[in-house]
């Protein structure tokens, strides 16, 4: 069989470093070992009722089953707006402000597309989310590094940054709440972020993936909430962990009018935006009782009290994380996160992400979800305990 090569953007794309961990994770599955599986970001609970009927109901509806309009139903973009009066205080013009996604990893990707050319420079976060490479790759764009420190809360130390990195730079990708870190960005932070990109003439992707889950009473700022956010950037948010529909694909882009266009320009080239019903859905999710995203934020918070209580018992001292449902963990002295993480996997059965997988930066830490019930948490930590380390 000929075996046809692959594009010259293909072969620029990052090794996919967490796939390795996924095999290594299933052998041991087929061997018939009980792994416990904290490796990953996917969200264990089910969709609340009320989305999935609203899904059910407009599947029923003709009007979904023809293509829905290029760049979305104005419904579901009215509802993005509703969302941001009403959570953040924040005004959107839902038809120059919203763009529709199909997930933010999507858009995420898209994004360098839009605004890059080969050889620019994109300011990203060290650890991070591993996307932002993906769309950086294909952009043949140029990715400076910020590193995320312990010592800085993990926020940017804007002040360290090489001047020239500033001058050149295009765009910059933030997250807060925080993955890997599980960090919360302050509004001081965000404010000095738009001080930052007028000064640089950068543009700013916020990726507000965790922006329901802030703890101990916190609530995650958004970016848009910051004078002049707009003028300078715009914020990705998706359902996937609000409402855990990560399986629905749905998610949207808000803020500056001139990156709302070329997001909607880009994908009016690649889809015919999402299914009408799950777009109905998820404007009911959007506009609907929040009871149920309130309730997931408290169950993330209890594990997380209950887990961190359990390690700090067992000799691994480690303080709470603020939002998010992951936990960021110094591994102990003498080992590597690599090392860490195997040995994690192959003597406790316990995936996790080692953070070197997020960047450079993430050396030293494992990445841990917290994405299985109470009682598999207690037991991943009670395997912990069995290898004698922290005592
Ligand atoms: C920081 C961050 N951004 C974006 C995403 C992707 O979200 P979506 O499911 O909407 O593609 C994730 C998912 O894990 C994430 O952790």
């Amino acid at each position: 069989m000929h075996k046809f090569d692959v594009s010259d953007t293909l072969k620029r794309l990052p090794e996919q470093f967490f796939a390795n961990l996924v095999k290594k994770v299933q052998a041991l599955v087929v061997e018939g070992h009980d792994v416990i599986n904290l490796g990953q970001g996917n969200p264990d609970l089910p969709t609340p009722k009320f989305i999935v009927k609203a899904l059910q109901e407009a599947s029923e509806n003709p009007k979904f089953h023809k293509y829905p309009p290029f760049q979305g139903y104005s419904f579901l973009k009215e509802a993005v707006a509703e969302f941001y009066l009403r959570e953040y205080g924040v005004n959107l013009d839902p038809n120059k402000e919203v763009a529709i996604l199909f997930g933010a990893k999507t858009g995420l990707v898209e994004i360098s597309q839009c605004l890059l050319n080969p050889g620019d420079r994109v300011l990203v976060p060290d650890p991070g989310y591993p996307d932002y490479m993906s769309g950086i790759a294909i952009a043949n764009a140029q990715a400076v590094y910020m590193p995320l420190l312990k010592e800085n809360d993990f926020l940017p130390d804007y002040g360290l940054m090489d001047k020239e990195d500033l001058d050149r730079a295009k765009l910059m990708f933030l997250n807060y709440p925080n993955n890997p870190t599980s960090a919360i960005a302050t509004k001081d932070f965000f404010d000095e972020t738009v001080a930052l990109a007028k000064k640089y003439n950068i543009c700013i992707v916020h990726d507000f993936a965790y922006g329901s889950l802030g703890f101990d009473g916190l609530k995650p700022q958004s970016f848009l909430q910051s004078e002049g956010a707009k003028d300078v950037g715009v914020e990705f948010y998706t359902l996937s962990k609000t409402y855990n529909m990560a399986g629905w694909r749905i998610a949207f882009a808000v803020g500056n009018p001139s990156v709302i266009e070329s997001l909607n320009l880009i994908q009016d080239h690649m889809h015919c935006s999402l299914f009408g019903g799950i777009q109905y859905a998820a404007a009911k999710a959007l506009t609907g009782s929040q009871e149920s995203a309130h309730k997931l934020a408290k169950i993330y918070e209890q594990r997380r009290d209950r887990f961190i209580q359990k390690l700090n018992n067992i000799g691994w001292k480690v303080k709470p994380s603020k939002g998010t449902f992951f936990v960021w963990l110094p591994v102990p002295s003498g080992y590597t996160s690599e090392a860490f993480s195997t040995l994690l996997l192959e003597k406790a059965h316990v995936a996790t992400a080692p953070g070197n997988g997020f960047g450079e930066c993430g050396e030293g830490y494992i990445r841990v979800g917290l994405l299985d019930d109470e009682s598999r948490l207690d037991e991943a930590v009670n395997r912990i305990q069995k290898l004698n380390i922290f005592t």
